[in-house]
């Protein structure tokens, strides 16, 4: 699959519910109206439709949600997923916000699944209430354990919320990193409606950096995961510090990726509404050239890229569907 600009699409998310048990002040509303089950693709469909991927070059898969891990059932598809691997299929991965981790963390490792992505922005109880309005840190920490004691390896990403956690950043790096574990941040993007204003949630990385430098050293590293993080290493920690920058710095044109939804709607960008249907193809033949061609003709419309801004008042996302339906 190469897109009309010449990327490879080797890398694909899939969404496999839009619900979540936490609800992230920055992605979600309190009140957020879910997708009726009907409209769900099921497990075995989702398999087939990543089947079908794996088919045409893909070669990485990250399962996403909402929260992936509150799908019933997900284990099923971890499982069919995993026989694919040592195959084409070279890695199969997952980010969680790591409620449910301690109890599948076992079975994830035993699916051959090396390393997960973990969302955490604080460390700080009372924040982490506030920050998840529905989530216990406790719980978030002990999966991490258990996840690491069933020998995943674990990057720890970071939203970065003024005024929320700018004052404990140089913590967590220490933290995640006295752990073995990466440490990312993310700014903030413009999806979906939400309560608060993003202007006022949004913490440029260039700032955060800056910040760090009166701590630490940081040396740029060549450390490349084929995703838009660029990495320095912590001299004091010796641990790697990751930023996506899709607001002060774009990343499209290293892009290798697409997503599906739950419902099997193929978006070629993160931070674009075009879209391509392909629960109608799947469900209409038991052929999956048809689905084939569906993905072929979506690819060949792949934007260049996204165009997030974030401005004081009024200024409106830049896509109208939360995070929470593509999962990042
Ligand atoms: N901007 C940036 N990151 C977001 N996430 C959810 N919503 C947003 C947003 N609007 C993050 C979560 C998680 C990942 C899947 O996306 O914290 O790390
Ligand atoms: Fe759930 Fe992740 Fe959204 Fe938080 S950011 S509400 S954990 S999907």
């Amino acid at each position: 699959m190469i897109d009309p600009f010449g990327r490879a699409v080797s890398y694909l998310r899939v969404s496999v519910t839009d619900r979540c048990d936490f609800r992230c002040v920055y992605c979600m509303s309190e009140d957020m109206n879910f997708l009726p089950k009907q409209d769900l693709l099921t497990l075995e469909e989702l398999d087939r439709l990543c089947g079908v991927f794996i088919d045409k070059g893909v070669k990485k898969l990250r399962i996403t949600g909402g929260e992936p891990l509150v799908r019933r059932d997900i284990m099923r598809l971890f499982r069919s997923l995993s026989t694919r691997l040592g195959g084409p299929l070279e890695e199969l991965t997952l980010t969680t916000n790591g409620s449910q981790l301690a109890k599948f963390a076992p079975e994830l490792a035993d699916c051959g699944i090396k390393r997960i992505n973990v969302s955490l922005d604080t460390l700080d109880p009372v924040k982490f209430k506030a920050i998840t309005r529905w989530g216990d840190l406790d719980k978030v920490l002990g999966g991490i354990s258990v996840a690491q004691k069933a020998g995943i390896a674990i990057k720890i990403n970071a939203v970065a919320l003024k005024g929320v956690n700018d004052g404990e950043v140089e913590e967590m790096i220490r933290w995640a990193h006295g752990n073995g574990m990466d440490m990312t941040f993310i700014e903030v993007m413009p999806m979906g409606d939400i309560e608060p204003d993003r202007f006022d949630q949004y913490w440029p990385l260039s700032q955060l950096r800056g910040q760090l430098l009166s701590t630490f050293t940081l040396d740029e590293i060549d450390y490349q995961t084929g995703g838009p993080a660029r990495y320095v290493r912590v001299k004091e920690t010796g641990g790697r510090v990751g930023f996506i920058t899709p607001l002060t710095h774009n990343f499209c044109e290293s892009c290798n990726r697409v997503r599906i939804t739950c419902t099997g709607t193929l978006y070629m960008c993160l931070g674009q509404d075009d879209a391509a249907d392909l629960r109608g193809p799947l469900r209409a033949s038991q052929d999956n050239k048809v689905i084939s061609e569906a993905i072929d003709r979506a690819i060949l419309r792949k934007p260049k890229g996204h165009d997030f801004m974030i401005e004081r008042d009024g200024s409106r996302p830049a896509v109208a569907r939360h995070m929470s339906v593509t999962g990042g």
